[in-house]
């Protein structure tokens, strides 16, 4: 088994990060957060990686001239790091085909429904879960996918199915589903450290 040296990337609460960094000290998931990167000054998360000694960067576009210089900068950090793997925990912000080049078939991201439905530009956080509800399915859920250059669409590493309720609102049915994330993104990520994904034509086949 390697252990994955792993960057997180959020922007916001961090409640996926937590679960990783509870996971790893759990001994149920192996590897180590080399680096907790945020491009909100304020993201919670920042604080959660501090807490627990990891190091943590607040890195945004803002403090950039271009985004080349950006992509430059987070590339010199991914490096210094030795890392392994990117993991996108509510980062909502899109990666430049030259990082996600760089890192081909190495960052994960974490998606609030069962893609390929309700994904895309716009669906994020709390905006997915008001489009469940709307639509009037009866099975929602949890994706975990390879990032490639189009904006949700890389290889299905994950799924767990969330049902909706009748009575379920936008807030209430969000919650139910960060639960299951957080259950689904250690195992997910703890397949890399197994080295029991492989992946083909765009799908994940599973190495039991
Ligand atoms: C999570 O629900 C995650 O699936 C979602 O943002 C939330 C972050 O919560 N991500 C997306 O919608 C990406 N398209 P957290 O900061 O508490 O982990």
């Amino acid at each position: 088994m390697k252990k994955l040296n792993l960057a997180v990337l959020c922007s916001g609460g961090g409640t996926n990060l937590q679960s990783i960094i509870d996971a790893i000290e759990n001994k149920e998931l192996f590897g180590e957060i080399k680096i907790v990167i945020s491009n909100n000054s304020k993201a919670f998360a920042l604080e959660r990686a501090n807490k627990h000694n990891i190091s943590a960067l607040h890195l945004s576009h803002k403090q950039f001239a271009t985004p080349e210089e950006f992509d430059q900068k987070l590339l010199e950090v991914l490096k210094s790091n030795q890392i392994d793997m990117i993991i996108l925990a509510g980062y909502m912000k899109m990666l430049s085909p030259t990082i996600i080049r760089t890192y081909k078939n190495k960052i994960l991201n974490i998606h609030p429904a069962l893609l390929p439905h309700f994904g895309g530009p716009g669906m994020y956080g709390i905006h997915v879960h008001e489009a469940v509800i709307k639509s009037g399915v009866k099975i929602t859920g949890v994706t975990v996918h390879i990032v490639d250059e189009v904006y949700d669409h890389g290889a299905i590493v994950m799924q767990k199915a969330v049902e909706v309720k009748d009575d379920d609102t936008p807030e209430t049915l969000a919650e139910r589903v960060l639960k299951v994330e957080h259950q689904t993104y250690k195992e997910a990520i703890q397949l890399f450290a197994e080295d029991k994904v492989e992946i083909r034509d765009n799908k994940t086949y599973i190495k039991l």
